[in-house]
């Protein structure tokens, strides 16, 4: 059988499910595996994101700035030596990608998230740092850059507020929020501001919670304390909180609060703050449109042996 006839995992049988690597892993490291999805950091999703710097190509992808915040690559390394053991050659880092990330977003949201993953991708040969950082969205677009963006990949103003409500787990680097800490009243709560600046002052580029409510009761009760009882005993909970954070001003990049900027944005943001269940659904389905954009047009495919690696290195 060939891997673009392979269905849903069929290949990953229940004790090889990619879920139960993520277990052997601190939940911390969840949010990354959710993140490296996204198709926005892996340009059509062929794991091209995955490769590591070689000498001939020394700038692949994971090296740009505007991916700062990857991680869990050492998890899926384990997650394809577990597969590889039992089916060499069959399933895809792509693949495995997705599957993580569906694992990943059912963990953090108990279920509540949930979706089939097909599979069958393949993973790609290119991989080049300068397309990444020309290519990717950056936090400090505009709501009319940010519409464009997805727009360009065929997602709606829709898509973009319900994806982005993935904000609602996992962290941020200060030099990913560097704008937030000067922004005026109207756009971030001061005393949220004063939060983030006291964090960001405390190392050369600390991370900081995505979401409030990850934060440290200390944090808070310094500098919001009417904020104490919404913070939440289990950390990385993904759920539609994001939107009631954005309607208080009380997000952590640019690019969150720009969502507020446009009519039918903010209508969404609205309607997904009213409604989790339906932003549990919606974001379901984003994730598997996201999963089924096709390679960058015109690249080759593979199924690397290793993630980090194509196959002829
Ligand atoms: C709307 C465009 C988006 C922008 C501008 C954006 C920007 C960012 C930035 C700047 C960070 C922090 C990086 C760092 O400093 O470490 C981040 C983290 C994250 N993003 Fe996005 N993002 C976007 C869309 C998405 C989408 C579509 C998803 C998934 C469906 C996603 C999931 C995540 C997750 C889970 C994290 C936390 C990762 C971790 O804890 O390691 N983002 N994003």
């Amino acid at each position: 059988m060939s891997v673009q006839q392979l269905k849903g995992n069929q290949h990953i049988s229940d004790p090889d499910r990619a879920i139960i690597m993520l277990c052997k892993y601190r939940r911390n490291d969840f949010p990354c595996t959710l993140q490296l999805c996204d198709w926005l950091k892996c340009l059509g999703c062929d794991a091209s994101v995955l490769l590591d710097p070689t000498p001939e190509n020394p700038h692949t992808e994971k090296t740009a700035p505007i991916n700062i915040g990857l991680a869990a690559f050492d998890l899926l390394d384990d997650i394809k030596a577990a597969v590889e053991d039992r089916c060499p050659g069959v399933v895809s880092c792509a693949d495995i990608l997705i599957f993580a990330a569906r694992d990943a977003a059912s963990l953090l949201s108990n279920g509540h998230v949930h979706f089939d993953a097909l599979a069958g991708r393949l993973d790609g040969v290119h991989s080049h740092a300068a397309e990444a950082q020309q290519d990717l969205p950056d936090s400090t677009f505009t709501i009319a850059e940010l519409i464009q963006n997805f727009k360009r990949k065929n997602f709606t103003i829709e898509e973009l507020v319900i994806l982005s409500g993935a904000h609602a787990v996992g962290v941020g680097h200060c030099s990913s929020l560097r704008a937030r800490l000067t922004a005026p009243a109207d756009q971030i709560l001061p005393a949220y501001r004063g939060l983030l600046a006291g964090k960001c002052a405390k190392g050369p580029d600390p991370i900081v919670p995505n979401n409030i409510r990850d934060e440290d009761a200390g944090a808070v009760a310094a500098t919001i304390p009417g904020f104490l009882p919404k913070l939440r005993k289990v950390k990385d909970f993904l759920d539609n909180s994001y939107y009631h954070n954005n309607l208080a001003r009380i997000v952590t990049f640019n690019s969150d609060w720009q969502l507020l900027t446009e009519k039918e944005a903010r209508g969404h943001v609205h309607e997904y703050a009213d409604n989790g269940t339906l932003w549990d659904e919606d974001f379901s389905d984003s994730l598997v449109k996201l999963s089924k954009l096709p390679m960058p047009h015109g690249s080759k495919g593979e199924i690397r042996k290793m993630c980090r690696f194509v196959n002829h290195h």
